[in-house]
């Protein structure tokens, strides 16, 4: 299984009642946005459901699925999840799959998180995680196996670095192991509400 896959959320994951995604009549930021129809719904018809991605390609791909699906409520911005064109405190819910795996500066992808975020909005997002104690070299060989991982945070980092970014009720729940110590993740934090 590719990590990647092992890192996407099943659709029971993805809408408990712990999960962000699952809430309604609310605005979400999301930082993946191919598959738009899912969240366009769950924020309800007065939300919208913003898509951010890198990749004019898969802004295009983003664009048409939600045409398909009649998402109309869904909004696409092309841009970076290390500086979120979104204002500060705009929106509910923050989820991501196999993105911030990505990217090389998690401290300040999860600050921009917390600061698009309104008091009491909530982060839940798909990821990979390291086991604790891999030496430099046997991290580069994971990475470079799997193929969507760039620096990956054991749990211990990436909660300590969710704390810096001011986040509370932080849980990391390992979902699969995709082999030579990395694991899928959910991470799930909460902005405070004051
Ligand atoms: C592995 S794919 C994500 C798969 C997708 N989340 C899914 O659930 O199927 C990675 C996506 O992240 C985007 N991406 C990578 N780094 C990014 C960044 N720093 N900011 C915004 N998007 C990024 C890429 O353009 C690509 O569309």
């Amino acid at each position: 299984m590719r990590a990647w896959d092992a890192a996407t959320p099943s659709p029971s994951q993805s809408c408990t009642p712990e999960n962000p995604c699952s809430t309604s009549d609310q605005a979400a930021a999301w930082t993946f946005s191919c598959r738009p129809a899912g969240s366009a719904r769950r924020v309800g018809p007065t939300g919208i459901a913003y898509g951010l991605d890198a990749s004019d390609d898969m802004l295009t791909l983003a664009r048409a699925n939600a045409a398909q699906a009649r998402a109309d409520n869904a909004r696409f911005l092309h841009g970076h999840i290390d500086d979120i064109p979104l204002p500060a405190g705009s929106v509910d819910v923050v989820i991501s799959n196999c993105v911030i795996d990505l990217a090389t500066d998690k401290a300040r992808v999860l600050s921009e998180a917390f600061r698009v975020l309104r008091p009491g909005g909530r982060l839940g997002v798909s990821d990979i995680i390291a086991e604790p104690g891999l030496d430099p070299d046997e991290r580069a060989a994971a990475e470079q196996r799997i193929g969507c991982a760039a620096s990956p945070l054991t749990a211990e980092e990436y909660r300590r670095e969710l704390h810096a970014a001011g986040f509370t009720g932080i849980t990391i729940t390992l979902t699969a192991d995709t082999g030579d110590g990395l694991h899928a993740a959910i991470v799930q934090a909460a902005k405070p509400a004051s």
